[in-house]
């Protein structure tokens, strides 16, 4: 797929704030400072598209971006920062989590992880909770610039045994750097199966 077009749409704090228009919408999803920004911007192709922080939990609202004036990304509320819900059922943003369950035309979640890390808890229990609400979403690691390729595929491999095992269907899994670049084609390639 080609991004002929990117713009920032708007911001919400709750679902009823969103765009009304029902064009088909690819959502974000990820620890503060997992790299959300930075993958917007990536895909894009635009520096400055979507703010990057080195302080994490910067995003608190829905970010709406209109890409090729047919479909959205969305850069929800990064989780595992003081902003969290106060259900036991997953520890992120409520209005992440009404986006989640409610909005009818989110085609495809991107579930960013870092690369980097053992296996999060807190990431662990999104992912169930995915799982359980049947949120379609795609597996992205984030930041495999940082460490070798040896050591982003014990994390990965790790991360797939404790966390994706036995998941039918199983997710796609794409690693990704907005250094490098790498992933980017992979995750078009995906979002375009998803509209
Ligand atoms: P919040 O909005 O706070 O939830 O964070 P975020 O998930 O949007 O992360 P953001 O894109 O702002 O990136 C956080 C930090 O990680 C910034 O300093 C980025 O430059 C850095 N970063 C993000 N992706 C990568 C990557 O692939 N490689 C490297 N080396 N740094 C990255
Ligand atoms: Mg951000």
């Amino acid at each position: 797929m080609k991004i002929k077009s990117a713009e920032f749409e708007t911001s919400a704090t709750s679902i009823a704030q969103a765009p009304r228009l029902a064009q088909p919408e690819i959502a974000l999803i990820g620890r503060s400072n997992v790299g959300k920004s930075s993958l917007i911007n990536l895909l894009t192709e635009q520096r400055d598209l979507a703010r990057v922080s080195d302080l994490p939990g910067k995003t608190r609202l829905m970010n709406f971006y209109s890409i090729n004036r047919n479909w959205r990304l969305v850069d929800l509320p990064g989780y595992g920062y003081a902003k969290v819900s106060k259900t036991d059922r997953a520890d992120f943003n409520e209005a992440a989590a009404a986006y989640l369950t409610g909005r009818t035309q989110l085609r495809a979640v991107l579930v960013l992880i870092d690369s980097r890390l053992e296996p999060q808890p807190i990431d662990l229990a999104l992912l169930e909770w995915l799982v359980e609400t049947a949120v379609t979403f795609a597996v992205v690691f984030t930041k495999t610039d940082k460490q070798s390729v040896s050591q982003t595929q014990t994390n990965v491999a790790r991360f797939r045994a404790v966390a994706l095992d036995g998941l039918d269907p199983a997710p796609a899994i794409i690693l990704s750097s907005a250094k490098t670049k790498a992933g980017r084609t992979e995750i078009l390639r995906y979002i375009a199966s998803r509209l």
